[in-house]
């Protein structure tokens, strides 16, 4: 259900503590609190991403480092080559760890420092490896009104991961993101490509087990 403001506008609401009363505030304060809390949350998760320590060891192969190599040499007297190079790398790996990010300021003659920070900087860039199904927590502002953060803390117990990291086998990654379009449904939840709406905790456990069976299958 999205939040129309002209309607609420001005209507006051009361904090509450027992019988005492703190204060009052309006709708539109009490909105702009919600919005901004919710901004600091997200920028600590975002902090924390930046920390996450890869779970998976890297895996680059002979071929994927000769393409790098190529990618690294098309662009290498281009001024701003980095970013060219970043992003066809990122195709290349499908993330960028520290020992691509190493090869690449070798390659340009670049500070690691320099690499990182651009790589850091951009959320098109991922530092980790996406899972064989990637989940996508909706964190826009009525997905977190709803309680998103619930669902975030329910993946992150049972699977053991957080927000951008892939668990050890590979199956799953967490990604938080910002609002998909479907506010009606709020919280939403996506993997891959399926969205699941109105997210409660329970349902976790059951839509997780229909992945790793298909996981299972697939192997077979
Ligand atoms: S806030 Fe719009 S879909 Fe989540």
């Amino acid at each position: 259900m999205s939040l129309d403001l002209s309607e609420k506008r001005g209507e006051w609401v009361s904090f509450f503590q027992g019988e005492k009363c703190f204060g009052m505030i309006n709708f539109s304060q009490a909105y702009f609190l919600v919005v901004k809390f919710r901004g600091f949350v997200l920028k600590r998760m975002e902090e924390k991403e930046m920390k996450v320590k890869p779970v998976m060891p890297f895996k680059g192969t002979k071929m994927q480092e000769t393409k790098l190599m190529e990618i690294i040499h098309r662009h290498q007297d281009e001024p701003g080559a980095l970013m060219p190079v970043l992003q066809e790398a990122q195709e290349v790996y499908g993330y960028l760890p520290i020992e691509v990010q190493t090869m690449i300021a070798e390659g340009l003659n670049l500070p690691l420092s320099e690499v990182y920070g651009v790589a850091t900087f951009y959320s098109q860039f991922s530092l980790n490896p996406k899972g064989e199904h990637r989940i996508s927590v909706c964190m826009g502002t009525a997905c977190y009104v709803k309680g998103a953060d619930k669902i975030l803390e329910g993946l992150t117990e049972r699977l053991g991961i957080g927000v951008g990291e892939c668990t050890p086998d590979g199956l799953f990654s967490i990604d938080s993101t910002r609002c998909v379009g479907a506010c009606g449904l709020a919280p939403v939840m996506m993997i891959d490509d399926d969205v699941y709406g109105r997210m409660t905790v329970e349902q976790l456990d059951e839509i997780l087990d229909k992945y790793k069976e298909k996981y299972k299958t697939k192997k077979k």
